[in-house]
């Protein structure tokens, strides 16, 4: 079974899809891997280090398109690319298919087996395997990063003989994955946090991390969807919401949001109005910048200043750590690999529920929800 990767072509993007010693683990298995030459760069990774894991490395995109069993991406292929492509092939990554519906056509009439891994379903036995996951808890730990960076005070309590200097009150909103990693890291780097999400469960977990969890009751019953997301909230209702959250955001020094809702716009949770309202030198980090944001003056990969808060909608905050976040990319498609091996040998068993509800085109059919809308990290 051979497996490919390429050099990633988005623009800024610094992962790769596997590394050496995920490589050394596939070789072991009987797997024989192709790299494009230079596909680790970006991470780090030279072609050496592909190589001395057993990986053969190759001079062109093209050969590794032809050659693969599988081919490993993080983005939908080019149409060019498709077309090098051939029958019975398998392309696994993250596809985001409701983006490029010509694309899918092309790969389902090139008979070309197609798994979205953010499609990965949120049960316990696919959480090695989750993309999405991995990629949230970089994406909350960098945002607080930046935040620090850019922040004119400290975070920290300082007692000093220049004076004492309180800790920064940051809150975060949305304390899914990437809420909570940013919780953690405030509180690492010694803020007070708060912390506020539309599903109440999360309450204990908020508290576990030194966190306080907002005390903001709606009155609404089946906030949850399938799969433990959050559902869309009635207009009236999010109104309510940004009344109820008017007075912590108009405190705290660093407001961090990340709230989504699956296959729907990012729940719009601070007006301009609201920012107005916070002091001058505070910061929003908006991690829903690339479904629309949840603050009204986000504008995504820009910094914009209102009012002296600034406020930033980073984009693809987990390729600024390439490294880290090609190991556990690499580490989620072994665990997904491992499941089209048995006895060694290779197999699509599609009575399983991952592979069921990851694959969007199989055999010249499409998957029923394959152009649905899912979010990418
Ligand atoms: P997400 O990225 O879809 O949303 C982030 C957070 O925003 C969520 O906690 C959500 O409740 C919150 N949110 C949505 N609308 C909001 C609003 N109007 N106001 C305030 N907050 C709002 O969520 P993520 O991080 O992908 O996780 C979703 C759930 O799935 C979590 O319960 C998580 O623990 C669970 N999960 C389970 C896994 C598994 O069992 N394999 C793996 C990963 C996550």
């Amino acid at each position: 079974m051979r497996v490919g990767i390429i050099r990633e072509r988005f623009q800024s993007e610094h992962r790769v899809a596997l590394t050496p010693e995920a490589i050394q683990r596939l070789h072991q298995r009987g797997y024989h891997v192709i790299v494009e030459k230079g596909a680790g760069i970006g991470a780090f990774y030279p072609d050496e280090d592909f190589r001395a894991a057993g990986a053969e490395v190759v001079p062109s995109a093209e050969e590794v398109l032809q050659r693969a069993d599988i081919l490993l991406r993080l983005y939908m292929p080019e149409e060019a690319e498709i077309t090098h492509m051939r029958s019975r092939q398998i392309l696994i990554g993250t596809i985001q298919a409701w983006r490029f519906p010509e694309r899918v056509e092309q790969l389902r009439a090139r008979g070309i087996t197609v798994f979205a891994l953010e499609r990965m379903p949120r049960i316990s036995r696919a959480q090695s395997m989750d993309v999405l996951s991995s990629m949230a808890s970089i994406a909350g730990y960098k945002a607080v990063i930046i935040a620090a960076e850019r922040f004119g005070r400290l975070l920290p309590m300082m007692i000093t003989a220049a004076g004492t200097i309180p800790p920064a009150l940051v809150l975060v909103i949305g304390a899914g994955v990437a809420g909570l990693q940013a919780i953690a890291t405030a509180r690492r780097l010694g803020a007070r946090v708060e912390a506020y999400d539309i599903r109440p469960a999360v309450k204990e977990q908020v508290e576990s991390l030194g966190a306080r969890f907002l005390p903001i009751t709606l009155e609404i019953d089946h906030v949850e969807q399938r799969g433990g997301y959050a559902r869309e909230l009635p207009e009236e209702i999010q109104r309510r919401q940004r009344e109820a959250l008017a007075t912590y955001v108009a405190r705290a020094d660093i407001v961090i949001t990340t709230a989504a809702v699956p296959e729907r716009p990012a729940p719009r949770l601070i007006t301009a109005a609201m920012v107005e309202q916070m002091p001058a030198g505070s910061l929003i980090i908006d991690l829903a910048a690339e479904t629309g944001g949840n603050c009204e003056l986000t504008r995504p990969g820009e910094w914009v200043y209102h009012h002296g808060v600034g406020i930033y909608g980073p984009l693809n905050l987990p390729a600024t750590v390439p490294i880290h976040a090609s190991q556990m990319l690499a580490r989620n498609i072994e665990h997904f690999l491992a499941l089209f091996l048995r006895d060694g040998k290779p197999q699509l068993h599609f009575e399983d529920e991952i592979l069921q509800q990851t694959c969007i085109v199989h055999d010249g059919r499409l998957h029923p929800f394959a152009l649905d809308t899912q979010k990418v990290l």
